[in-house]
């Protein structure tokens, strides 16, 4: 296990995952400077050691969204760049799937980081939502196309242009999470998730990532390169090998 210096997050390396935790639990885990600085320092980790990451947040509450204190006083250049949007293209983009373990409270930057995630899993706890509009901004940080892509348009634009927030039922019910338990639970089903990716082959888990997120018009040239690149492994030979194995043993033995 490696350890690293952070201030805003809980951080565990291991050979097979790095397990973040937001750690401002005094402002509901609200995302200041200094978590996205971490954020991008963990983006370095995982782009140079691709691993599963899970982001999880406290209980009661994963975050609160951008902190309103410092979002207050940002003017034009600042929303120029795009700090929380960047952040999160980055973590959608990283080479092996996220995890958002959300155990209460995901609003605004907070839902927008769980959005960017591959997977969302849920605590009967949870609650998602975009209150930007409420505070004369918006959701600048991935929601207005993201959340299409999630839940469709009109659930989309209740959400955005109402400030409706989701329960977890609702939330399950929308594909927004991929899985509801209760809050004692989160951690087992963590591990299933993340057991049921180790179990596949890692770069075929990294390239049908990226090929997923490829644009439209880069298919199929980017799913025929991706599978010629697969099919010269040695794992793919041996995946196979030993499934064509199996069967034929077993075929013997009835
Ligand atoms: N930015 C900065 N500080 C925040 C924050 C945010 N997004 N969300 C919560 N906090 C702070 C509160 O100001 C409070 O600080 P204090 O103890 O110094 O008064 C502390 O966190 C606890 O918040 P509180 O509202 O008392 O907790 P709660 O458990 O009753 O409610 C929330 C939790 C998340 C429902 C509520 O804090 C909330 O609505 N936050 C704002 C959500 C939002 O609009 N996010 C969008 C930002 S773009």
């Amino acid at each position: 296990m490696t350890e690293r210096a952070y201030t805003a997050l809980l951080v565990e390396e291991t050979d097979d995952g790095i397990r973040v935790r937001l750690n401002r639990p005094d402002v509901r885990n609200a995302i200041d400077a200094v978590t996205t600085r971490e954020l991008h320092r963990i983006c370095d980790v995982a782009e140079e050691h691709p691993r599963i990451l899970t982001i999880a947040g406290g209980s009661g509450f994963f975050a609160a969204g951008a902190d309103i204190g410092q979002l207050r006083a940002r003017r034009r250049d600042d929303g120029l760049r795009g700090v929380n949007a960047r952040l999160f293209s980055r973590i959608q983009a990283l080479p092996m799937p996220t995890i958002a373990v959300i155990d209460g409270y995901a609003l605004g930057g907070g839902a927008e980081l769980a959005y960017a995630c591959d997977f969302r899993i849920g605590s009967t706890l949870t609650k998602l939502g975009n209150p930007e509009t409420g505070l004369g901004i918006i959701a600048g940080a991935g929601a207005t196309w993201r959340l299409i892509e999630l839940v469709g348009e009109p659930l989309a634009k209740e959400i955005l242009l109402t400030g409706r927030t989701l329960d977890a039922q609702e939330a399950r019910a929308a594909g927004l999470l991929t899985r509801v338990v209760k809050s004692e639970q989160l951690d087992t089903a963590v591990e299933e998730l993340r057991a049921a990716i180790l179990k596949q082959a890692p770069l075929a888990v990294q390239l049908t990532k990226r090929v997923m997120h490829a644009p439209r018009a880069a298919h199929p040239f980017v799913d025929e390169l991706a599978q010629a690149v697969l099919f010269e492994t040695e794992e793919k030979e041996h995946r196979m090998t030993a499934f064509l194995e199996r069967k034929r043993a077993a075929g013997t033995t009835q």
